[in-house]
């Protein structure tokens, strides 16, 4: 019927044509020479009018038979409005070009030639929608895809891309519709430069992955074995694909666990989503697991707990005191609680530089151990009264055991040389020690030896290798000295 009205109104054309282009011979031959000429440019209008009617019948001719007919058949889809309008603006600028060559008596190369000019001008600032253009044309040709596609849009942020289906590809853009509801218009120019994923080729059945992540307490055979029974469960429902086979793959290692993807084939959105079935898959593998007394791997981190150590002793508690006394020297081997009695009894005396604490051939009835500081061991060598420094006391030593042990005057004066923290411990406490530690009136004896020989050394008594032998008859001298005086 229609193809039967386009012939008949081809034909029509044809005669009217015709009957235009030779009117004025027509009219002129009847007798009519003065209507002749005045309907001159009322025939230019109407050729003009029947040559565009001729390109639009032409153009209608061309979509019916060309784009929807053949062209559809070889493509086996329906052809892009793209191409058909392509199309027709070519045809419109053929007829004008026989107009302006016909009808007018204009040359043709130049009609040709204006418009080409005028083309450059109109490309360049249309740069931009002509690359769409151009890019949707591309697209069209390449049949990468078609309406009714589904594809995976890449997004912007980075994320998994949005799904969408194609529902037009125009000149400028392709329309899709997402999920949501919502539409993406895509920019051809995109869809020629950015990753697009058409999940409906090469077929519709799709190959889709959620992941689990599983601790490496759990075996992985059994890990397995609970999924696999999730995925079946679920493949057998409508949407999934009955053709291939599910499977369970472990897909990487991390600092949570074992991470296993669970890989199924569906028909996307016959009737099943990608986002449906992710989630039947991934509720049946948490109940699966749940069953199984499995719970998915979270973040977690191991804690040893153990007391921080005291970032520095002020010495005002008793564990600060203890603590500073068992790394003197002489205090090293005692027990706990020993140092703790020791501990609860010293004083605390601090001295500013160049203070002294005690004096040569002062009383002493007290032992000290230097903390904080140097001390300055002076010594009236002469004879003069002036007194010059003998040695010099560290953190860590202890002094004035000479005439606590035995019973004699300070044998030095004892000036801060910085200042300078020092504890003072009293004879009875120090009677007891040694009661209970005889090893430590033996350390300091042999201390009292050695600085002794070295006062002599000092006021030059004594030569260099008598120094040993003195230190041990000195030492025994002393401890008997000691006992005696303890005694008493
Ligand atoms: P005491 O005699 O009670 O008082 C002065 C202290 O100075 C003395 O005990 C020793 O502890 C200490 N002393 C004496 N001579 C020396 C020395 N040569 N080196 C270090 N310390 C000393």
């Amino acid at each position: 019927m229609r193809v039967r009205s386009f012939v008949i109104g081809g034909i029509l054309f044809l005669v009217i044509f015709q009957l235009i282009e030779n009117w004025p011979t027509i009219v002129q031959s009847l007798g009519f020479k003065e209507e002749a000429r005045a309907s001159k440019h009322v025939l230019i209008a109407l050729e003009v009018s029947f040559w565009l009617i001729g390109a639009y019948l032409v153009n209608r001719l061309i979509n019916r038979f060309f784009w929807d007919g053949a062209m559809a058949r070889a493509m086996q889809r329906t052809v892009p409005g793209v191409l058909k309008d392509i199309g027709s603006v070519l045809v419109y600028i053929i007829t004008g070009a026989c107009i302006a060559g016909f009808v007018f008596n204009q040359s043709i190369t130049a009609f040709l030639a204006t418009l080409g000019a005028g083309g450059v001008v109109l490309g360049f600032a249309l740069r931009n929608l002509l690359a769409d253009l151009f890019t949707g044309l591309a697209v069209n040709f390449d049949n990468n895809f078609a309406i009714g596609d589904w594809l995976v849009v890449p997004s912007s942020s980075g994320g998994d891309g949005t799904v969408g289906q194609v529902d037009e590809i125009g000149w400028r853009c392709a329309r899709l519709t997402c999920e949501d509801g919502t539409t993406i218009v895509l920019p051809n120019s995109i869809l020629g430069l950015e990753k697009i994923v058409n999940i409906s080729r090469p077929s519709v059945m799709t190959r889709f992955e959620a992941s689990v992540t599983i601790d490496y307490t759990v075996p992985v055979e059994r890990v397995r074995r609970i999924l696999l029974a999730a995925l079946v469960s679920v493949s057998s429902q409508e949407g999934f694909c009955k053709e291939t086979k599910p499977k369970v793959l472990v897909s990487n290692t991390g600092k949570r666990g074992v991470k296993y993807n669970l890989r199924y084939w569906i028909h996307p959105w016959h009737p099943l989503s990608p986002n449906t079935s992710r989630d039947l898959v991934l509720t049946a593998a948490l109940q699966h697991l749940q069953t199984a007394g499995i719970t998915p791997a979270y973040t977690k981190a191991e804690v040893f707990h153990e007391p921080l150590p005291a970032k520095h002793f002020q010495g005002h508690s008793i564990a600060d005191k203890v603590s500073l006394l068992s790394h003197i020297s002489i205090f090293e081997k005692l027990e706990e609680s020993e140092l703790q009695r020791v501990a609860a009894e010293m004083r605390r005396v601090q001295l500013s530089a160049d203070e002294v604490l005690f004096r040569r051939n002062d009383e002493g009835e007290s032992l000290f151990i230097l903390i904080e500081g140097l001390l300055n061991v002076q010594v009236d060598l002469s004879g003069s009264g002036q007194e010059q420094t003998v040695s010099q006391l560290s953190p860590g030593e202890f002094f004035g055991e000479m005439a606590l042990l035995t019973g004699e005057p300070r044998s030095a004066t004892i000036q801060a040389r910085t200042a300078a923290v020092v504890y003072e411990i009293s004879r009875l406490t120090v009677v007891h020690l040694i009661e209970e530690r005889p090893e430590i009136s033996e350390c300091m004896s042999r201390a009292v030896a050695q600085r002794q020989m070295k006062l002599d050394q000092a006021r030059n008594r004594l030569a260099n290798g008598e120094a040993k032998a003195k230190v041990q008859s000195l030492t025994k001298q002393i401890m008997f000295k000691m006992k005696d005086f303890f005694k008493s």
